[in-house]
Formats: structure tokens, sequence, C-alpha cells
């Protein structure tokens, strides 16, 4: 949508009708009259942010967008289940799939590394060979699409070659000025945090993807099941990517749940917030 407000950004509706952006300067800027803004704030999901400022100088109105309500992402995470029986006949449309795989390529990761590949599987002749290779179970051949996640089994100097160049062209900057930044990154490399070793760290990152995956799928009213379930030498075969030095790690299976999958009314087993969240505050 062309007048979309921006996303994550704070602005101010004041007294005298006019909306005006936060800048990162610490000014603000003025926008456009709020009689305009009025038109399309109804489109819009937005949180009143600083309540203070609200109650001591109630002209001034305070808002930030976002994408989806906090309502609408809770009732999202709270619909989505690991679907045991996936509906064959319902195929995830194009524009929904592509942006689940944007999902993917915009997951985060450790110095931004991206050590991993994503392989999607749609061919029911190569879907019909995964029950056998993931403990009998159907949801890798009946889902719309197969995602099979896989780490870089190792992470080479010229690995890390390779992205400082990626850094240096896509934000214009020198590559002598990421000199530095290299050293560390192959460093970290040499001693990997937590004293894993570099595979198992890779390893972690994608299960960030995975998880980045349902909760955007979920958020788009697809269906998932994450599986770990599956022998991953097996898939390693079928993809044939042990040659590029990948290795499976987790699958996730993705589209629409069958009707009668009766595990979508069951009850979620969550230990109470009060025993997982702790806040420390003043
Ligand atoms: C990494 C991972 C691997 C999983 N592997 C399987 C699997 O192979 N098969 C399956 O049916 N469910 C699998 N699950 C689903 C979990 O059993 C399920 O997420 C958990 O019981 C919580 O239930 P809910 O997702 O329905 O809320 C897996 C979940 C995760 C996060």
């Amino acid at each position: 949508m062309s007048n979309a407000l921006p996303l994550g950004r704070s602005f101010k509706i004041d007294s005298q009708s006019s909306v005006s952006e936060f800048s990162s300067s610490g000014s603000f800027r003025n926008i456009q009259s709020l009689a305009d803004w009025r038109t399309y704030l109804p489109n819009y999901n937005l949180s009143f942010i600083n309540p203070e400022i609200k109650c001591v100088r109630p002209e001034r109105l305070w808002i930030v967008t976002h994408p989806i309500s906090p309502e609408h992402l809770h009732q999202a995470l709270q619909w989505r289940y690991a679907v045991k029986k996936f509906d064959s006949h319902k195929k995830i449309p194009d524009h929904t799939w592509k942006v689940l795989e944007e999902s993917l390529v915009l997951t985060p990761s450790s110095f931004g590394l991206q050590p991993w590949r994503f392989y999607v599987v749609t061919d029911m002749t190569v879907k019909s060979q995964f029950p056998a290779i993931s403990w009998g179970q159907t949801q890798v051949r009946d889902a719309s699409h197969v995602v099979v996640l896989t780490a870089k089994s190792e992470l080479t100097t010229e690995d890390v070659e390779r992205y400082i160049h990626s850094i240096s062209t896509t934000r214009q900057v020198p590559l002598e000025s990421l000199a530095g930044l290299k050293n560390v990154i192959i460093n970290s490399l040499q001693n990997p945090p937590a004293g894993m070793n570099v595979r198992e760290w890779n390893i972690r990152q994608v299960y960030i993807a995975l998880g980045n995956l349902m909760t955007a799928a979920a958020t788009l009213g697809i269906d998932t099941c994450p599986m770990e379930g599956i022998i991953p030498a097996k898939y390693d075969e079928i993809l044939d990517c042990r040659k590029d030095g990948y290795e499976t790690v987790v699958v996730c299976t993705l589209g629409y749940r069958a009707e009668d999958d009766k595990y979508a009314a069951a009850a979620k087993v969550r230990y109470p917030l009060e025993q997982l969240i702790f806040h420390v505050e003043q």
C-alpha cells in the first residue's frame, strides 16, 4: 500500500493536528496533517507508546507502527501446532510461498555468516521417498512444501572472505575498512563461542531459521510441523548436499492441516509463564 505508515517508527500527533516523525537526530520532521492520516489510520496496527507522556501532556499522542497487532500475533502463535496430518490436496500459493522463503533468507545469524542452505521440495516423487527415512511420518509426503534445513559442516577463511565481499558490495564500503571485522570472525572460527566446534555453531544458527519460518508461516495462516524424526544422512543422499559441504539438520513441513487431524484441537502443554519468564526490574 503506497500510503502505508513505515513500520517500527515513532510518530506523534499534536494538538495542532500535525503528524511528525521522530528522527534519529532527535528532532521531529513534520509529515502531513492529521486530517490526511485519519483517512489511513484505520488500516494500520498502531500501539501507543510512552504512556507517561500521554498522561502528562495529553495533547500529544505517540504511536508506533507495526505489521500486525499484538493480539493477532498472539492468536497466530496459539493457532500454530505441530501438524501430524496435512491435507495433501492443498498447495501454498506462490506469492505466499515467496514470502516464506524470504523469512529464511532474512533470518539473522551470528556475525551474519548465513552458514546454511534450505532445500525446498515439492516434487511428489521425491517427497514420497521421505516417510521411509522419517520414522514413517507422513507429513513429509503430504505437506505442500518440505523444507530441508542444512548447515555448513565447516567454515573456512574463504567463506569469511566471501561474506566480507558481500558486505563491501552491498553497503558500498571499501574492503580495507572491513579488515578488522574479518579478523574477528576468523578468530571466532578458531575459538567458537561456548567451547563449541564450528559445525555445532552452524547447526544452532539453522534452528533460528526454523523458528523464523514457523512463526512467519503461522502469521500467514500456514501450518507447519518441525521434524527431527528423520535420518539426516539419508536426506543428504537424496539432496546430494554433502558434496557442497552441507548436511541436513532438521526438516520443516508446511501446508494446510487435514480437517481430521485431531492434534489441532489438543490443548497446548506449556509450563506456566511465571515458571519460565523472570523479570529483572526495579
Ligand atoms: C526441533 C523439533 C523437532 C520436532 N520433531 C518432530 C517430529 O519429528 N515429528 C512430529 O510430529 N513433531 C515434531 N516436533 C513437534 C513437537 O513435538 C511439538 O512442537 C511440541 O510437542 C509442542 O507442541 P506444539 O508445537 O503442537 O505446540 C518437533 C519440534 C521441534 C521444535
